[in-house]
C-alpha cells in the first residue's frame, strides 16, 4: 500500500466529470463506500458531490497517492469527461476533516446547485465561478454535529 509518510508535498485535485446514468444512489453510496475504505489507508481526504448529472470531487494527499488514485478514477466507467478543474500543492490539508465526505445539495432550489451546474457545462470555466466553486465545497464540507 502507497505511504502516508510524505506529509510536505501534497497536492490537491479538483474535477468534474459526467455522471453515467447507470449510476444509481446505491451504486453512488458504493462508490462512497470503497472511496473512505481506501483513502483512509492512503492519507487521501476529500469531498465527492453527486449531481444529478454530474460528479464533483476534490482529492487531497501524498502526491504519489494522488496520482496513484487518479490512474483508477480515470478509467472507472462509472462517469466520463473528467476535467480537472484546479490542481494544487499543498502543505497542509484543506479538507482534512473526511477520508470522503458525501455532501447532498437541494438540487431544486439551491443557488450553489446553479453554481456548479453552470460550471460542469462551462467550456471554459471563468476564475469567479472557481472560487464560488471552492467556497461552496468549503461552505459543504464543514462537520455537522
Ligand atoms: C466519481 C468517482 C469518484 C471516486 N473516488 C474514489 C476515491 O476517492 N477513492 C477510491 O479509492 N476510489 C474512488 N473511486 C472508485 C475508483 O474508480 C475504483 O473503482 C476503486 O478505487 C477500486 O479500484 P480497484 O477496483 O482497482 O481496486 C471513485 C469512482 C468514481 C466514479
Amino acid at each position: 500500500m502507497a505511504s502516508t509518510s510524505n506529509q510536505h508535498h501534497l497536492t490537491q485535485l479538483i474535477y468534474v466529470s459526467k455522471r453515467s446514468s447507470a449510476v444509481d444512489d446505491s451504486e453512488a453510496r458504493s462508490i462512497l463506500e470503497i472511496s473512505r475504505k481506501n483513502n483512509d489507508k492512503c492519507g487521501i481526504k476529500g469531498v465527492l458531490l453527486v449531481l444529478p448529472e454530474y460528479f464533483f470531487q476534490v482529492v487531497e494527499g501524498p502526491s504519489k497517492n494522488i496520482s496513484e488514485l487518479m490512474t483508477r478514477v480515470e478509467n472507472d466507467t462509472r462517469h466520463s469527461e473528467l476535467r480537472i478543474l484546479s490542481n494544487k500543492v499543498l502543505s497542509d490539508y484543506e479538507f482534512g476533516v473526511w477520508s470522503m465526505v458525501n455532501v447532498d445539495i437541494n438540487t431544486e432550489n439551491s443557488d450553489s446547485f446553479v453554481v456548479l451546474d453552470r460550471l460542469a457545462k462551462a467550456k471554459s470555466p471563468t476564475e469567479g465561478q472557481l472560487k464560488g466553486m471552492y467556497f461552496i465545497f468549503k461552505g459543504l464540507s464543514q462537520p455537522t454535529y
